[in-house]
């Protein structure tokens, strides 16, 4: 089966965009399918064993269909940010005070870069000597199982395609995606 792929440019995005609220900035890497659901990049393909959305280059991403609703791992992402990044990293990926704005390091981060950070954490010390602290989460399996998740919601956040708020649903769970928490969480 031959997929047309149809990279659009931003302001023809944002228009189609503005029925379902999503935010004006837009990124050129955001691409619209021929179904009309959103994607990063090209060429993504649904990984039934994965239960998960990939791109050509092997990194996830997201999927969203034109009336907003979100493919189940991204959904999952949103609310596993919630539960353990907003803390420090502010609602929807804003930043805050304390840590940076996960939706702006994502517009220069490689998807392997983020998986590093957060499990392997960083220090940064400050000139006064005060540091800056990301703790290293690779032993938890409540952040590491769902990670591809929170990558992909805070991808669709940086991309310019997912507004704030409460996502507008969630596609059905793939039956690959429980197998895969499953395996992640128990073989833990
Ligand atoms: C206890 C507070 C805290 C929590 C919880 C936390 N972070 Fe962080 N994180 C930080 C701080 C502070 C930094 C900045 C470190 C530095 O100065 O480089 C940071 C940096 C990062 C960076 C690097 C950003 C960049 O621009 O280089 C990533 C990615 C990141 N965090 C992801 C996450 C994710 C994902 C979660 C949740 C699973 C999370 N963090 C939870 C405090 C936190």
């Amino acid at each position: 089966m031959t997929k047309i792929w149809k990279v659009i440019s931003a302001a023809a995005l944002v228009a189609g965009w503005v029925a379902v609220g999503t935010a004006t900035m837009v990124s050129a890497e955001a691409t619209k399918m021929d179904d009309g659901s959103v994607a990063a990049g090209k060429g993504a393909e649904f990984d039934a064993d994965a239960g998960k959305w990939f791109l050509e280059s092997g990194d996830p991403t997201y999927r969203i269909k034109e009336d907003g609703t979100l493919d189940f791992l991204t959904y999952r992402g949103f609310q596993r940010y919630h539960s353990e990044c907003h803390v420090c990293h502010g609602p929807e990926g804003v930043g805050s005070t304390y840590a940076p704005a996960l939706i702006d390091s994502l517009k220069t981060m490689a998807y392997g870069d983020f998986v590093g950070v957060v499990a392997s954490g960083r220090v940064v010390h400050q000139p006064g000597g005060g540091e800056s602290v990301m703790p290293a989460l690779g032993d938890n399996v409540n952040v590491m199982c769902y990670l591809d998740g929170i990558y992909t919601y805070l991808k669709a956040r940086s991309d310019g395609v997912l507004a704030r708020g409460r996502p507008k649903g969630k596609e059905a769970k793939p039956e690959g995606l429980g197998a895969t928490e499953d395996a992640c969480l128990g073989g833990k």
